[in-house]
């Protein structure tokens, strides 16, 4: 019978793109599951996130536990902001403005953003922006991969920091750092059993990563792309409010989706308000696809082909018939190394062995000099 795994590497990396220029001098490494050595900050913190409870009710436990955190890490959003715009008018626009988007928000995202807030004491506004935060400034690398016994295990990196303030001095990432106490396993349960895990932020309502166990494993990845960026979103504010917001996708397809097929069908045909690459692993041979989406459509499905010798499939952040911008080539290297081990021997197969159906994640550093892909 196939097995399923899931590994997160949520790396919070600090690294600044501009000082890595390629070529890189690096190496596969076969040894890195589990996670040792400097990189590794320590395992995740589980949560229970009850699906019965009224949807301003479930998030209260995990918010309440982490809601000095979270008001930390607000807090140095705003002092961002207000570097950039020192009268404060910034801050004062998104309390002010944003709480009327949660009105507009499709059942129960509403009511669970506002469920965050009046646990973490965070204006609605401010809750709100986080959440959209993240459909902005995270850069990924996912792969889904099949051995020889057609077992899939799919891996996925979620790097931050990319785009925010940079402190030369310490090298690490203001946001980053912050960020890090945030990272939270989530299990969302119905009659008291599992429906699917997530690797995620405390505050955070949307899905960029999950598992349904025994059924299915998918990741997002932000997809920057000129037919659409935020003109949704900008479109979503002013009243035309058709597409979905994509991480809402991805939650409600690993909310309720049944299956390989069915949750691949939803994610290559639901429009979107931006530009998104999905990454979907099933529980049988040959199930693992990259979907690259359009607002509107799916313009490319590629597939896990045995026959053709594609056994993995690995997406970074740009069209996988494209080159990658030369700054940020994560994928020759990580194919390099997938091409490298062969199919038989991969550092996922020691990972299937220890985490068999199981999601597993881990807070990684990414010490000086950092190269974090
Ligand atoms: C790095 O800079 C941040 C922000 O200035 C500061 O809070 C943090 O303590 C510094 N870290 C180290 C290790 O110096
Ligand atoms: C839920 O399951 C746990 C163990 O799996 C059990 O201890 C608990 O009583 C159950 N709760 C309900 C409400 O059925
Ligand atoms: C999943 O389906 C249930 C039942 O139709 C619905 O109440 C719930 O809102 C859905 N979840 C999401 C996240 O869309
Ligand atoms: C794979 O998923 C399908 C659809 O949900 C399910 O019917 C089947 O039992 C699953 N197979 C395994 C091996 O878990
Ligand atoms: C890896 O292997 C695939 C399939 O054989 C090939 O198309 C690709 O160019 C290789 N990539 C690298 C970076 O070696």
């Amino acid at each position: 019978m196939a097995r399923l795994s899931f590994v997160v590497f949520v790396s919070l990396i600090s690294v600044v793109s501009t000082q890595f220029i390629p070529p890189y001098t690096e190496d596969c490494r076969a040894d890195m599951y589990p996670p040792k050595g400097p990189t590794f900050k320590g395992r995740v913190t589980w949560y229970t996130v009850d699906l019965d409870l009224h949807p301003s009710k479930r998030w209260m436990p995990l918010i309440t536990d982490k809601k000095a955190e979270l008001v930390s890490m607000m807090q140095t959003i705003k002092d961002l902001a207000n570097a950039f715009v020192p009268s404060g008018k910034l801050v004062e626009m998104v309390d002010k403005a944003l709480p009327f988007l949660v009105e507009t928000l499709p059942y129960p995202f509403g009511d669970e953003l506002r469920g965050v807030a009046a646990a973490s004491g965070l204006p609605l506004g401010e809750v709100v922006l986080f959440n959209i935060f993240y459909e902005v400034f995270t850069v990924c690398t996912s792969i889904v991969a099949e051995d020889p016994k057609g077992n899939l295990f799919h891996g996925r990196n979620l790097d931050f920091g990319l785009f925010m303030g940079w402190d030369m001095k310490n090298r690490s990432w203001i946001v980053a750092e912050q960020l890090k106490p945030l990272v939270v396993n989530v299990d969302f349960r119905r009659n008291n059993q599992t429906v699917f895990k997530s690797t995620t932020f405390a505050g955070y309502i949307g899905m960029l990563t999950g598992i349904k166990p025994n059924v299915f494993t998918l990741t997002m990845n932000e997809r920057f792309s000129l037919d659409g960026g935020y003109i949704g979103i900008l479109e979503w504010i002013l009243g035309q409010r058709k597409g979905m917001w994509m991480s809402f996708l991805t939650r409600s397809v690993l909310e309720n989706a049944t299956s390989y097929e069915v949750a691949k069908t939803r994610l290559a045909q639901t429009e979107l308000l931006a530009p998104a690459y999905f990454i979907l692993g099933g529980n049988q041979t040959g199930q693992g696809c990259i979907i690259t989406r359009s607002r509107l459509l799916s313009l490319d499905i590629l597939e896990i082909d045995l026959k053709l010798g594609r056994w993995y499939v690995l997406e970074t952040n740009y069209d996988h018939w494209k080159a990658p911008l030369f700054l940020d080539d994560r994928r020759t290297p990580g194919m390099t190394c997938m091409n490298k081990t062969t199919q038989t021997l991969t550092t996922y197969t020691t990972l299937m062995d220890v985490s068999t159906g199981n999601l597993e994640s881990y807070i990684r550093d990414c010490p000086n000099p950092c190269m974090p892909w």
